[in-house]
């Protein structure tokens, strides 16, 4: 079977072929991948506008199908089933995928599957690296989420922590932003920080204890001791603000010298990975996983592969993290996660629609 995947949820338009291989360890495979990415246009700004970003998904969509189709040597007939992002994303571009992909299927009788976008995230580590080992623990750290999941059996996510305010990837943008690094933050702060020293300041890290009285459900009180539950959360906007107060003070006479603007970067880039880590490696161990993964944007980053890498092999834990083309939005991604729904039994149905939050 092969499936067309489409991922328009927030400032990259992607299309990908993704075909079941009969292999039940190793159960995708990608036959093409294509991301149109939005970010010159967005860089000008300093963050994606929304706006901006849904007219340009109009603009690219159907280009970006033919490459996908066209890179895998297929047409549309070869095309059994869609998937696509339902959300969690920016309403106005999800809402071009989804349009896309319904119209397509309802012209071509073809059954089309809505996708949560960070179960496309998850499944992207099976999609390099084959089924995990189960129970996981996995990370989802991007641009618009910090959340961790248990992976009880294939396709089971069940939600364990998540950031009570700022996504991981958010904080890079932001710091990347008043350091006038530009948009995105991630790549920029990832290269910087590697000639600077990680130690010159000291950054506080929020360690949560108390239970989130503002939480639409409770994360992780059914799998952890309630004190674990509360501190598998993470918190990233003080770090922030912590970062934007050294700043300004640093700069009242001037720019900053390039070696502080590495300093800084570097010893930000410390306090982010060690919360990230910190968290998921002790959910692990309370969760009994067998491996972790880390999925998402921000698991481009360097330093948290490197990291992530090191701590597994200490407590004899294999970390899985996707090759840098799934790291990012994909659609390859969004793909899997839609086989492994329809081979789930979801059915096809027209009625869904574009949600802008959307629990999983
Ligand atoms: O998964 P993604 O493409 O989009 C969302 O679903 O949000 O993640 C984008 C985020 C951005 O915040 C970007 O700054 C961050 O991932 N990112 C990185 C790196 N590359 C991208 N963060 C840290 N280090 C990187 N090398
Ligand atoms: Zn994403």
């Amino acid at each position: 079977m092969n499936v067309l995947a489409i991922e328009t949820s927030c400032d990259e338009t992607a299309a990908a072929l993704i075909a079941e291989t009969g292999d039940r360890a190793r159960p995708w495979q990608i036959r093409s991948s294509i991301v149109a990415s939005q970010t010159a246009i967005h860089r000008e700004w300093g963050g994606v506008v929304p706006e901006l970003a849904s007219r340009q998904h109009v603009r690219d969509i159907c280009g970006v199908v033919d490459a996908a189709l066209a890179q895998a040597q297929a047409t549309i007939a070869d095309v059994d089933a869609l998937a696509v992002t339902q959300g969690p994303g920016l309403v106005g571009s999800l809402l071009v995928g989804v349009a896309f992909a319904k119209s397509l299927a309802w012209a071509r009788q073809l059954p089309v599957i809505p996708v949560h976008h960070l179960a496309g995230h998850i499944e992207s580590l099976v999609l390099a690296h084959g089924e995990l080992p189960l129970p996981a623990a996995v990370l989802v750290v991007s641009g618009g989420h910090t959340s961790l999941y248990l992976v009880p059996e294939p396709g089971v996510y069940r939600l364990v922590g998540r950031t009570r305010d700022d996504a991981a990837g958010e904080a890079y943008d932001k710091v990347a932003k008043l350091l006038g690094l530009g948009y995105p933050g991630g790549p920029v702060i990832d290269r910087m920080s590697r000639e600077g020293r990680d130690d010159r300041f000291h950054f506080p890290v929020t360690r949560l204890t108390h239970a989130d009285r503002n939480a639409p459900r409770a994360t992780g009180s059914d799998l952890l001791p309630p004190d674990i539950a509360r501190r598998t959360d993470f918190s990233f906007s003080g770090l922030k603000t912590a970062v934007l107060r050294l700043v300004r003070e640093r700069s009242a006479d001037g720019p900053l010298p390039r070696e502080d603007v590495a300093d800084i970067c570097a010893s930000f880039q410390r306090v982010v990975i060690e919360a990230l880590l910190d968290r998921t490696f002790e959910a692990a161990r309370w969760l009994g996983a067998r491996s972790v993964g880390i999925s998402g944007g921000v698991s481009a980053n360097s330093r948290l592969r490197a990291d992530a890498e090191a701590r597994g092999a200490r407590l004899g834990l294999p970390v899985y993290v996707p090759p840098l083309s799934l790291s990012t939005d994909n659609a390859a991604m969004i793909g899997a996660a839609g086989l492994r729904r329809l081979r789930a039994g979801a059915t096809s149905d027209l009625a869904f629609n574009a949600e802008a939050s959307l629990p999983l």
